[in-house]
């Protein structure tokens, strides 16, 4: 008992501690961590605690600022944030993209005779949604004429953009994929303890670029994109934030580009220019 004791007890987050690591946050990423999760924060810190061998939460978060590189910061961003994802989630934006969008943009690039098309997920996670929207987007152009297609994928976890990159999913993770997109665009893998695995295939693959961006930074590229997910992100910052960051967005995108945020994420309350196309679904 006497020995454990103190053990927990340095492990307890106190309300000024989770209130230097919001600002930490929120000052460096735009994520609004609302008390609520102050029991997530303090149970996923407690591990790099552990594997610093650090004493408190104080010392922890003075740790994490003087590491010049950075890397710290980014292990606990990776800690903390929700990394969420699926094939093909929020199905309506595909249903959209493959009956409706896709096939307009296609006709008009051909009209203009300029056979390119740029795609950015931005808080891609996982890799889920950007294979999501590249298998959509192949399924899309002709067969017999050579896209320049290109989709940019990024995310501020380095932990998921590896899983992005490796582009290998458990089969339980690929079955919102139809059996007929699974045929076209993922390889069945045995893996060695017997699991069945999927391979995104190379034609998917080649036309996507992960990157580390932390969205609140400035962008390395200037765009036009054609349209973007931003997806179950913007719901971690506030409206504030999210009103800069959206902007930013319409800045970047094309004249009649598409902007399609998250399910529960809606522009109200938000100043923007963007034309209302249905829920979620918003163009410049
Ligand atoms: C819940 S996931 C959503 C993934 C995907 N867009 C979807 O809807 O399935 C949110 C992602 O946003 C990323 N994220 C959070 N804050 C970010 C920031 N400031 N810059 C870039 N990515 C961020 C997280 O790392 C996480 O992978």
């Amino acid at each position: 008992m006497t020995l454990i004791q103190p053990i927990l007890d340095e492990l307890i987050l106190t309300d000024e501690q989770f209130a230097r690591i919001c600002r930490l946050v929120y000052e460096h990423c735009g994520i609004n961590l609302h008390e609520g999760k102050k029991e997530l924060v303090r149970a996923r810190l407690a591990k790099m605690l552990r594997k610093y061998n650090l004493k408190s939460y104080d010392e922890y978060i003075d740790f994490v600022l003087q590491d010049a590189g950075g890397k710290t910061f980014y292990e606990m961003i990776d800690q903390i944030s929700t990394n969420l994802t699926s094939f093909f989630r929020e199905p309506k934006h595909f249903e959209y993209l493959t009956q409706k969008f896709l096939p307009e943009l296609i006709a008009k690039k051909q009209k203009i005779g300029r056979l390119r098309i740029r795609a950015w997920s931005a808080g891609c996670s996982s890799g889920e949604e950007p294979y999501s929207m590249a298998i959509t987007l192949l399924e899309a152009i002709p067969k017999n004429q050579t896209w320049d297609v290109r989709i940019l994928a990024t995310d501020i976890s380095t932990r998921v953009l590896q899983i992005a990159q490796q582009g290998l999913y458990e089969s339980q993770r690929v079955a919102a994929v139809s059996v007929d997109l699974k045929k076209r665009h993922l390889i069945p893998r045995k893996e060695k303890n017997g699991e069945m695995y999927y391979e995104v295939a190379p034609a998917v693959r080649n036309i996507l670029t992960f990157k580390y961006l932390n969205l609140m930074d400035p962008w390395p590229f200037r765009g036009p994109f054609d349209f973007i997910f931003c997806r179950n992100v913007m719901i971690y910052f506030d409206k504030p934030t999210q009103e800069k960051l959206v902007n930013r967005f319409w800045d970047i995108l094309d004249v009649g580009g598409h902007f399609f945020t998250g399910h529960s994420e809606s522009l109200t309350g938000i100043h923007h220019s963007f034309q209302y196309v249905q829920p979620t679904i918003y163009r410049k």
